[in-house]
């Protein structure tokens, strides 16, 4: 989507970006792994591939992407951006007849930053974005049937599960935006900004 391409969010731990070719060589070693292969139900990709992927992101209207970067480090500017990254989160929008419905996707790829609220901030950030900007107003999340963590985590956001499939052996958690929904997630994100990515990249110190 081209929506988001001069666009950074700014929370309390990260800074949302969008993903640019630059951040595809980390990404590809990334899902090199298997566990995140199994955990977000993806398929190995070459090099080229990603790049095609990213393109594809970028340009098509109805994925919106942005790469999450750990907001201290990369408000070093003596760091490169790449060593900042540590996941990306997804929206999807799946049915071309009713743009309000979203597929919502996060993946926390460095282990060492799991656990400490960031998928949970991203996952609000996101949300608050989606509503805002893309006028989305039911969530669906798709997860593997062993991914305890991520069930337990959209539960906590006031997903409900909707339905099982043991073919795909992964649940569908949805959530549907009403009023209060729409105030809580107001309130949860206060703090949040959105800035304009070129300036801001040339200003990162300021992140601090
Ligand atoms: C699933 C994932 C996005 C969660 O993000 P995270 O930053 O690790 O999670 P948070 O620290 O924000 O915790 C959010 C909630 O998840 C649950 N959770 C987190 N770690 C957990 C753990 N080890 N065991 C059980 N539940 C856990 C809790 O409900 C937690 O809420 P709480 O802290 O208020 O109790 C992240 O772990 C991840 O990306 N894992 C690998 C890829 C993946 O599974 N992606 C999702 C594909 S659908």
């Amino acid at each position: 989507m081209k929506i988001n391409e001069n666009t950074l969010l700014e929370g309390h731990k990260v800074v949302l970006v969008p993903y640019n070719e630059e951040h595809v060589p980390r990404y590809h070693e990334w899902m090199k792994s298997p566990e995140l292969q199994q955990l977000t139900a993806s398929e190995p990709l070459s090099l080229d591939q990603e790049y095609d992927m990213q393109k594809s992101w970028k340009e098509d209207d109805d994925k919106c992407t942005f790469i999450i970067l750990d907001k201290q480090r990369w408000a070093d500017p003596s760091v490169d951006e790449e060593q900042c990254m540590l996941g990306d989160v997804n929206i999807f929008l799946t049915d071309p007849t009713d743009l309000s419905l979203a597929e919502l996707e996060v993946m926390i790829a460095e282990p060492s930053y799991r656990g400490k609220g960031i998928g949970k901030e991203v996952t609000l950030m996101m949300m608050h974005y989606g509503i805002t900007k893309l006028g989305v107003k039911r969530f669906e999340a798709k997860i593997g049937l062993d991914n305890q963590v991520s069930i337990a985590m959209f539960k906590k956001l006031h997903f409900q599960q909707v339905s099982v499939c043991n073919v795909f052996k992964e649940v569908t958690l949805e959530l549907t935006v009403d009023e209060s929904i729409q105030k809580q997630l107001q309130d949860d994100v206060a703090y949040m900004k959105e800035r304009d990515f070129r300036l801001a990249r040339s200003n990162r110190h300021e992140f601090i």
